[in-house]
């Protein structure tokens, strides 16, 4: 087992965003449960996983809006969720490959060499924007509205302004609409597909369309840009880490690469937390949550518990592999595991095999994103 210092954990320059992932672990240490202005966060591994496989005492119904399939329990959300499933299949997402492979390289290609490189503006998010359009069917045109989209989204759930939040989300409706009714509904791209789809024996309305493409696209795009921001920053900032990831590319051992993609996830997890409510009076960790509760399951903290896995910034891919919580678990575990892997498997390959050498810039520290978020919100870097 080989202990990494947390990069930038106790430097003074990256100090002005506290990095939420020593809160949460301080936190866990005094207490698994967290009961902060009527929610309780979960924040132990087996306090995590017990909620996450319970959907009985713990529904996902937790606002007004349906969300499909994220809101839904049981019978009903089994049902949307084989529909989501077929999008996503080893046969699926092994048929995006390519076309990762050719928008990580051709962004690759286009970064300066020797001098600053901004990690997330001129890689991580165009390159998940472009895989995610194309994927998607949808005009590459949309590019720069959705970048723009994805920082108004960030905005708005840092200022926690329902309001604001509410608005940006239905901007995000409008453009998927405006997607739909550019088509004709009978291509072989997902949305066609999906717009095809039927369930309970009637067709998908309108709304359940637009509900899921939103989960597969405004949710995701932030989610996997922000993982291989992490992704790089990490492999810059441990260069034993990046000289074994950079051989197993060079061998093409697509597994040892995930399996250090998880891993590094695991440690900084920027997917950070998932709502549940509870449907009855429940215990945990000696804490009495009463039915109806707001419960939030923290996946940040749960995957860096040291009951678990010890020391919580030691790099162990192999060891921590089947407690690895980055994707979830239970019913609502994410079925975009797969795709997601890929795309992030296929975008550090790129940047590796198109580099000899991934340098922290010395001018100029990464800087963390302000909670709820985590991650990083600048990684810049220097390409060798
Ligand atoms: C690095 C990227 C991603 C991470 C870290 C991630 C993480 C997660 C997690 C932790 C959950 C569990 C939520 C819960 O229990 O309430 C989840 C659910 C989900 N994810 Fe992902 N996800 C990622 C990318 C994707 C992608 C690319 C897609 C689809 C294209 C996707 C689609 C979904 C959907 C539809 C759900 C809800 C599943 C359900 O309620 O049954 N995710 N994701």
């Amino acid at each position: 087992m080989s202990h990494i210092p947390p990069p930038g954990a106790h430097d003074p320059a990256s100090a002005d965003v506290p990095d939420l992932r020593y809160e949460l672990d301080a936190a866990l240490a005094q207490c698994p449960v967290l009961h902060d202005s009527g929610a309780y966060t979960l924040l132990g591994h087996a306090e995590v996983v017990q909620a996450a496989t319970d959907p009985e005492t713990y529904s996902s119904a937790v606002s007004r809006h349906r969300a499909i399939p994220n809101s839904l329990d049981g019978h009903e959300h089994a049902a949307y969720r084989e529909i989501v499933e077929r999008y996503l299949t080893r046969a699926e997402v092994e048929a995006q490959e390519a076309q990762c492979r050719a928008h990580a390289e051709a962004l690759v290609a286009g970064l300066e060499r020797g001098s600053m490189v901004k990690t997330l503006t001129h890689f991580a998010i165009p390159y998940a924007v472009r895989t995610q359009l194309e994927w998607l069917g949808w005009p590459a045109e949309l590019e720069e509205e959705l970048v723009a989209w994805m920082d108004r989204n960030r905005a708005a759930s840092r200022a926690g302004d329902y309001r604001q939040t509410a608005a940006v989300a239905a901007e995000f409706d409008a453009m998927i609409e405006r997607v739909l009714e550019a088509g004709d509904g009978t291509g072989a791209d997902p949305t066609s597909r999906l717009s095809r789809e039927t369930v309970h024996g009637r067709p998908l309305t309108r709304a359940e369309v637009v509900s899921i493409l939103r989960n597969w696209t405004a949710g995701d795009l932030g989610s996997l840009a922000s993982s291989l921001g992490v992704l790089v920053h990490y492999l810059a900032a441990h260069p034993h880490v990046q000289d074994t990831v950079r051989s197993a590319v060079a061998e093409g051992d697509s597994e040892r690469v995930e399996e250090a993609i998880l891993e590094i996830l695991r440690i900084d997890d920027p997917f950070v937390a998932n709502r549940r409510v509870t449907t009855r009076e429940v215990e945990v960790a000696g804490v009495k949550i009463p039915e109806g509760a707001p419960v939030v399951l923290n996946w940040t903290a749960a995957n860096r518990d040291p009951q678990v896995v010890g020391d919580p910034d030691a790099y162990c891919p192999g060891e921590n592999r089947e407690h690895n919580l980055v994707f979830g678990i239970g019913p609502h575990v994410c079925p975009g595991l797969a795709l997601s892997l890929m795309e992030l498997r296929e975008g550090l390959a790129a940047l590796l095999r198109g580099t000899t050498w991934v340098h922290e810039f010395e001018h100029e520290r990464a800087v963390r994103l302000e909670a709820p978020g985590s991650g990083w919100a600048r990684v810049p870097v220097v390409l060798e």
